[in-house]
């Protein structure tokens, strides 16, 4: 019964699995366990269109050993997917494997089904053939190429486009890149999509030309990697093989009958399974205009990064797309890869490299998306129409655009210089042990900009330790938006000349940032004055905000919390300000709701709106000047909600932003009329919609003198201890 129950389940997720858009293995190798084994780590991408799936692997020949760890995450997703698929989602799980030999084996993943395909690709076939036997040539196991694509490609029908697909070979290998031909092992349709030109020995894909088309090619490629120089390889049980560069050497007397053997066997097979998806045409194929294009400091395709364990890996993307919205950045890296967007529109992606990643290489790989925006009220860009570009695309859905594909290589060292950042409310610490410095000397290195002489290293060092002290606002530092924080950037470089400000000689760049949380939620202490509030610890620094009472609209001197209870009518003003106690001038604070409540918990109801979305509700607010964009200052009359209640709270959530630019939040000032606030559809790209922090404190409470007049009554704000 239980098993009839099993078979029945697993044909009905069969039947409704049609869900499949590609997937790449790669493999490391980890050393040896104490018991001899040999560890070897799994990398395998899977997408689909849920995150919740991932592939089955089985052996399929040989020894595989077994898991004896994994890890499983979401790299990204977009709902940018073909018709009748919500979205795609791309998923990393990291594979531990102990394997009892370093003898060849091989693994499958197979099943069904793939994402409607127009190239008849239906189940899915994933082969990962893995060698870890001593390379004669290296005198070390042999590695795995590093392959990487992104997921999901689309184009424009009659834009050409190439696409060099990562393939590094860390033991210096030949990497070929060819469509699988083994059906049912390395393909399901194993077929060469028409319109596509694959160059196998620079894994270039070309696309020519293919009519639109909602459904997507499947393409099943498969990687294999080839010595440069015939190696023979040996194992840890005596035996030995031998492999042969690709293509036959031309002197063939050089190579004796065991390389002429047969037709050449790669030393590793990996899978590199994706969706293309051929779009209507765009009304141009100029990048820049309605596809994205890279700009400076895009990094350039292959580029190599190098990068230190626990050290972030900052790689920063900017495209341009004059006639269209930039709408997204996809990409896929390692798991545990970032992405996000500054208030400039730049895109970011961050990646931390941990211990076990010393030695190996990650590729990631990038695209940036653009809309044309349905809901723009401008009108369209005028456009020429070429006689074959005669289609304007009208629903979003054909309407996106995507740039190029450029894929980095990210290699992993040692970590080499010790450094500690600390970070204040206004300044940032950075000390450097000099020991992981050797022949640099702080005559010889300096900040962004070294003009003050509050920015010179010499200050604060010590015999152990360049220690450099650098205000957020000065010394070059730089201010960074995204969606959830502030980031502070410096670094410390070497120059040459200490009075030659131009020359770098970049023996050494310590780059450091320091990052703020935007938002954060402020409470007044109506009975309890209480001592700052500290607004979420998450992440490298926080801000402090201060929620105080003054008499009257001077804002000289606040109302000393000694004299709480304060008492006011029912109709007098009370006067509050909020301040950001960091003195960074180039932020500002934005207050973006402020409610009073009976209870001390978020999302009580009922609650009275005194400022919503930036606006003022309450009809009574009076917003007044205030001394630094790191203030606001409002008052309003004691409100009459406050005498339906035995008590009442008032929190305020509030958000940092860099002053003086245009995409902010702060800049952004009342959005959306507080009546129809509540349920107007916000964007879902809008970079505001990050978490906020509720910290309360309270109550207020209203004690009526004198009930039988039925006169206004007061407030009176009782002093409790809350810390
Ligand atoms: C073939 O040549 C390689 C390299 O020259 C050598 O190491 C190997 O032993 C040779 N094998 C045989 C069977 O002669
Ligand atoms: C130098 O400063 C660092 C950081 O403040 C401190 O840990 C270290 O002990 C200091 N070294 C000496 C010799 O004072
Ligand atoms: C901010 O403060 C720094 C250092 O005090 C000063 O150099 C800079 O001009 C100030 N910027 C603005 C916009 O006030
Ligand atoms: C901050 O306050 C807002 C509005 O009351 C609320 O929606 C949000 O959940 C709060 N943030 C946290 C972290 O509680």
């Amino acid at each position: 019964m239980a098993t009839a129950l099993l078979l029945l389940l697993q044909l009905v997720s069969l039947a409704s699995a049609s869900h499949h858009y590609g997937g790449t293995v790669s493999f490391s190798y980890k050393g040896r366990n104490p018991d001899g084994s040999f560890r070897v780590d799994f990398r395998n991408r899977a997408t689909y269109d849920g995150c919740q799936y991932s592939h089955s692997w089985s052996c399929y020949n040989n020894n595989c050993g077994f898991v004896t760890n994994q890890q499983r995450g979401t790299i990204d997703r977009s709902t940018n997917a073909p018709q009748f698929h919500r979205q795609w989602c791309e998923t990393e799980t990291v594979q531990q494997r102990k394997v009892p030999t370093d003898k060849p084996f091989q693994m499958r993943a197979s099943s069904c089904c793939w994402a409607k395909t127009r190239n008849r690709v239906s189940g899915w076939r994933l082969l990962t053939q893995v060698d870890l036997g001593t390379r004669s040539d290296t005198g070390k196991p042999n590695r795995s190429p590093d392959i990487a694509i992104l997921p999901f490609l689309r184009v424009s029908q009659k834009c050409p486009r190439t696409y060099k697909l990562m393939s590094f070979d860390p033991d210096g290998d030949t990497v070929r890149c060819r469509y699988g031909n083994i059906r049912n092992i390395e393909c399901s349709g194993c077929n060469q999509p028409s319109g596509f030109v694959l160059d196998q020995g620079s894994c270039s894909l070309h696309y020519r030309n293919a009519n639109a088309d909602p459904s997507v090619f499947g393409f099943e490629l498969v990687v294999e990697d080839f010595p440069q120089r015939p190696i023979s390889l040996s194992y840890t049980d005596g035996t030995q093989s031998y492999k042969a560069p690709l293509i036959p050497m031309r002197h063939k007397r050089a190579l004796n009958n065991t390389y002429l053997h047969g037709t050449t066997p790669p030393l590793s097979k990996l899978p590199l399974q994706f969706s293309f998806l051929v779009d209507p045409p765009a009304p141009s194929c100029v990048d820049g205009l309605y596809l994205p294009k890279f700009v400076h400091p895009t990094p350039a395709n292959g580029q190599h990064i190098n990068a230190e364990v626990n050290k972030e890996v900052e790689i920063r993307v900017r495209a341009k797309a004059s006639h269209a919205t930039l709408h997204d950045i996809i990409i896929s890296g390692p798991l545990n890869t970032r992405k996000h967007r500054s208030t400039h529109g730049d895109f970011v992606i961050r990646w931390t490299p941990g211990p076990d990643d010393v030695g190996d290489h990650y590729p990631i790989c990038f695209a940036v998306e653009s809309v044309i925006d349905p809901a723009s009220t401008k009108p369209p860009p005028a456009i020429t129409y070429h006689k074959d570009h005669v289609h304007v695309p009208e629903s979003p859905q054909s309407g996106i655009y995507q740039s190029e594909m450029r894929c980095v290589l990210v290699n992993i060292g040692k970590r080499l210089i010790k450094s500690h950042v600390t970070c204040h409310e206004s300044s940032m610490t950075v000390e450097v042990t000099r020991s992981s410095l050797p022949g640099l000397h702080e005559d010889h290195l300096r900040l962004n900009d070294p003009s003050n002489t509050a920015c010179n290293l010499q200050r604060n060092s010590n015999s152990t330790h360049i220690i450099a002290v650098v205000p957020l606002n000065s010394c070059g530092t730089q201010i960074e938006e995204d969606e959830e924080n502030l980031v502070f950037k410096n670094e410390i470089t070497t120059v040459d000349n200490v009075n030659d400000l131009i020359t770098r000689n970049h023996l050494l760049e310590v780059q450091f940032y320091c990052q703020y949380p935007k938002c954060g939620n402020v409470s007044q202490g109506f009975t309890a004055h209480r001592r700052n509030v500290v607004v979420w610890d998450k992440g490298f620094g926080k801000f402090t905000y201060e929620f105080e009472f003054y008499p009257n609209s001077q804002y000289r001197k606040m109302v000393d919390p000694g004299l709480y209870p304060l008492e006011y009518d029912v109709t007098e003003r009370i006067y509050m300000q909020i301040e950001a106690k960091s003195t960074v001038n180039n932020t500002q604070l934005f207050v973006e709701s402020c409610s009073a409540a009976p209870y001390d918990t978020p999302n009580y109801w009922p609650t009275y709106s005194i400022i919503e979305n930036g606006c003022t509700v309450d009809q009574t607010v009076q917003v007044h000047p205030k001394a630094n964009p790191r203030e606001f200052r409002f008052s309003m009359e004691a409100f009459q909600f406050i005498g339906l209640h035995d008590q009442v709270y008032i929190s305020c959530s509030v958000l940092m932003c860099e002053a003086g630019s245009s995409g902010t939040r702060c800049s952004q000032g009342c959005i959306n009329s507080p009546l129809t606030g509540h349920h107007t559809h916000r964007k879902r790209e809008a970079i505001t919609q990050s978490a906020r922090h509720f910290i309360s404190q309270g109550p207020l409470r209203l004690k009526r003198l004198a009930e039988s007049t039925g006169s206004p009554g007061t407030f009176s704000i009782r002093k409790t201890a809350f810390f």
